[in-house]
C-alpha cells in the first residue's frame, strides 16, 4: 500500500527485533506511508537482533531503551523530538516477555519473581512510557499511541500462561491513561488485539502451530498477518481514526465472535467416523 497516509508523521516504534516481528512490518508500513520515526529496543535486544538493517532501509535512528526503565524513557523521547525535529504524532508499544513462559512454568505453579518481571515489560512499560510522552508534553494533538494485545485477556487461552494477564492489565492501562490523554492532549491511545503470530514472542507459546492453524480454521477471514496488522497500524496512526480511542480493537479476521466453526465441527466428526 502507498498512500501517503502518515506525510509529515513523527514517531517511536518500540519491539522490532528481527524480520518477524509485528513492530518490523509496521517500521516498514510507516515508512512507506511517508512517516518518519526513531526505533528502539531494549540494549540486550539490539545486540542480538538485526534491527540495523531496518535503521538503514527505513532511514531511522536506533535509540536503545529499555521500556522498564524510565530513565531509559525520558533520555529517548527527548532524544527522538531532537532528532526528528518536533514533536510527536504516533507511539507504537509492541513488546512482551514472560519468564514463565519461557521456561515452560505452568499457571498453576508461577514463579512471583518472574511474574513481576513479565508484568513490568509487557505491561507496566506501557504506563511508564505514556507517563513520561504525558509529562514532557512531547505528543501534538490528534496523535495516537498503539500497544499490541492479545484476546487471551477477555477468553481463557490456557496455554498463554501469565501473559493473558499482562494483557489484561495492559489494555485496562490504555483505557485508564487513554481518558488524560485524550482529555488533556487530544491525543488517542488504543490496544489492537492481533492473531496468533509466528514471531520470537509468538513462538514461545507451547503448542503454537496447533493453535494458529485452529484458529486459522475458526477465523472466517483466516488469521491475520504481521503484515496486515502494520497496515491497520498506519491507518490507526493516520487522521482517518481521529475519534477512535480508549479501545481494544480485534484484527483477527473474526475469530472473536466465532463461537465454533463448521470446518472444525466436520473435522471431529470425521475422526469420529474413522473410530467406529
Ligand atoms: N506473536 C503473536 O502471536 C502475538 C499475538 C498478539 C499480540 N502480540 C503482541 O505483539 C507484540 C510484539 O510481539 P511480536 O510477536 O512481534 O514478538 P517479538 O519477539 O518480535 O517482539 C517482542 C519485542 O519486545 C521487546 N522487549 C522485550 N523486553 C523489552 C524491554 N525491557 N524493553 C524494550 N523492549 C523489550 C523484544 O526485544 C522484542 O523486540 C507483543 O506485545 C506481543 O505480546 C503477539
Amino acid at each position: 500500500m502507498t498512500h501517503q497516509l502518515l506525510k509529515g508523521k513523527r514517531g517511536i516504534i518500540f519491539g522490532a527485533l528481527d524480520a518477524a516481528s509485528i513492530a518490523w512490518k509496521t517500521a516498514e508500513a510507516v515508512h512507506e506511508a511517508g512517516g518518519t520515526f526513531v526505533l528502539t529496543n531494549a540494549p540486550v535486544a539490539l545486540r542480538m537482533g538485526t534491527i540495523n538493517e531496518l535503521g538503514e532501509k527505513t532511514n531511522a535512528p536506533i535509540i536503545p531503551a529499555d521500556a522498564t526503565n524510565t530513565e531509559d524513557l525520558n533520555q529517548l523521547i527527548d532524544q527522538a523530538v531532537e532528532q526528528l525535529g518536533g514533536k510527536l504524532d504516533f507511539v507504537l508499544h509492541s513488546i512482551g516477555m514472560s519468564i514463565n513462559v519461557r521456561k515452560g512454568k505452568h499457571y498453576t505453579d508461577l514463579n512471583y519473581d518472574w511474574l513481576t518481571k513479565g508484568w513490568d515489560v509487557s505491561a507496566v512499560s506501557f504506563h511508564k512510557l505514556m507517563q513520561a510522552l504525558y509529562k514532557k508534553d512531547a505528543m501534538n494533538e490528534w496523535g495516537s499511541i498503539v500497544a499490541l494485545s492479545y484476546i487471551a485477556a477477555q477468553r481463557t487461552f490456557p496455554n498463554y500462561n501469565d501473559m493473558a494477564d499482562n494483557k489484561a492489565y495492559l489494555e485496562s492501562i490504555a483505557r485508564s491513561f487513554g481518558y488524560f490523554f485524550g482529555k488533556e492532549k487530544k491525543v488517542r491511545v488504543n490496544t489492537i488485539s492481533q492473531s496468533p503470530t509466528l514471531t520470537t514472542a509468538g513462538k514461545g507459546v507451547k503448542g503454537l502451530n496447533g493453535f494458529l492453524r485452529y484458529a486459522e480454521k475458526t477465523a472466517p477471514l483466516g488469521n491475520a498477518t504481521a503484515s496486515e496488522c502494520a497496515d491497520y497500524t498506519v491507518m490507526l496512526f493516520s487522521d482517518y481514526t481521529r475519534k477512535v480511542t480508549l479501545q481494544n480493537l480485534f484484527h483477527d479476521g473474526g475469530f472473536s465472535f466465532v463461537g465454533v466453526s463448521q470446518d472444525i465441527i466436520d473435522e471431529l466428526d470425521e475422526l469420529d467416523e474413522t473410530a467406529s
